[in-house]
């Protein structure tokens, strides 16, 4: 696997493979991986002939300093994985370069519309426009024809296909099944922040999701069901920013029904965090189809 710290050496690599033929399947990341970030390249590996992955921390997402100065970093492990599951190329830059107007300077404004106001977006406010900024620069310097991200950040996923129609990028977005660990909790990197007891505890997120799929469409309304999926996470000692069930238009936009409609997929959608701890995590699940 060649290491890129540069972009500008990696556009050469790059724009040197294209003119031989190759296709680019592009893996963006924060590092810290796992096998659900491996099960990307993987696929990026099934359908293109060069596959590149990004490393980078991107200080405008985060609109809490803490969890930024908290994110897990792996380094060499990260390079080790890559290279056995099969990467090309790795883009690992530094802030400087990815950010040389620094990167407290205002950056460009994406319209992503209600996206940036529900759900993670009136959590986490300025994260969109923050992942908008940092994956439309990456997308300059790949110029991917596919693009591979996960079903676990949904949102993040219909906010990147919006980004993508909004800058006229070519490439498709591909998002990929989210990898359980086998009691069921999502894999992800901010699981490595949860002590031993949090880290048992945090399947009832999993749980609470499965409990809305399981009862959606029987004899208790939707709200009732979703209530109840809520108590439970409660009574598990977690504090809830949301747990609610999505159905997502063709256009990407969001809606909330109030009982199971048919045509448009429908997700459980979740994000808490257990009492006490600094760590929030997030989950989905596709509730039909
Ligand atoms: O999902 C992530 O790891 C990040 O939000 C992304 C897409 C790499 C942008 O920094």
């Amino acid at each position: 696997m060649y290491l890129f710290k540069r972009k500008d050496d990696l556009r050469r690599f790059l724009t040197s493979a294209r003119e031989k033929g190759a296709t680019t399947g592009f893996v963006p990341t924060m590092g810290a991986l796992h096998q659900g970030h491996l099960s990307l390249i993987h696929r990026a590996r099934q359908e293109c002939s060069l596959v590149v992955c990004s490393i980078f921390v991107n200080p405008t997402q985060f609109n809490d300093p803490a969890d930024f100065e908290k994110y897990p970093i792996t380094i060499e492990k990260d390079i080790q994985l890559l290279t056995a599951t099969g990467a090309d190329a790795l883009l690992l830059p530094s802030v400087a370069e990815m950010y040389p107007e620094g990167p407290g300077t205002p950056g460009p404004r994406y319209d992503f519309g209600e996206l940036e106001t529900v759900l993670e977006g009136r959590y986490r406010p300025g994260h969109f426009q923050g992942v908008g900024r940092i994956v439309h620069k990456l997308l300059d310097i790949v110029q991917p024809q596919r693009l591979f991200m996960g079903q676990k950040d949904l949102q993040q996923c219909l906010v990147v296909k919006h980004l993508l129609k909004l800058i006229g990028s070519p490439a498709e977005m591909i998002i990929c099944p989210t990898l359980r660990e086998p009691d069921g909790l999502a894999m992800s990197s901010r699981n490595m922040r949860l002590g031993p007891a949090e880290r048992n505890n945090a399947v009832a997120l999993y749980k609470a999701l499965c409990y809305v799929r399981d009862h959606l469409g029987g004899p208790t309304s939707l709200p009732e069901v979703v209530a109840a999926a809520r108590l439970q996470l409660q009574s598990a000692k977690f504090d809830i920013d949301y747990l609610d069930v999505i159905a997502v238009r063709e256009d990407g936009a969001v809606l909330f029904p109030q009982a199971p409609v048919s045509g448009l997929p429908m997700y459980a959608v979740v994000a808490a965090s257990m009492k006490g701890s600094p760590v929030r995590l997030i989950d989905n699940l596709l509730m039909n189809g």
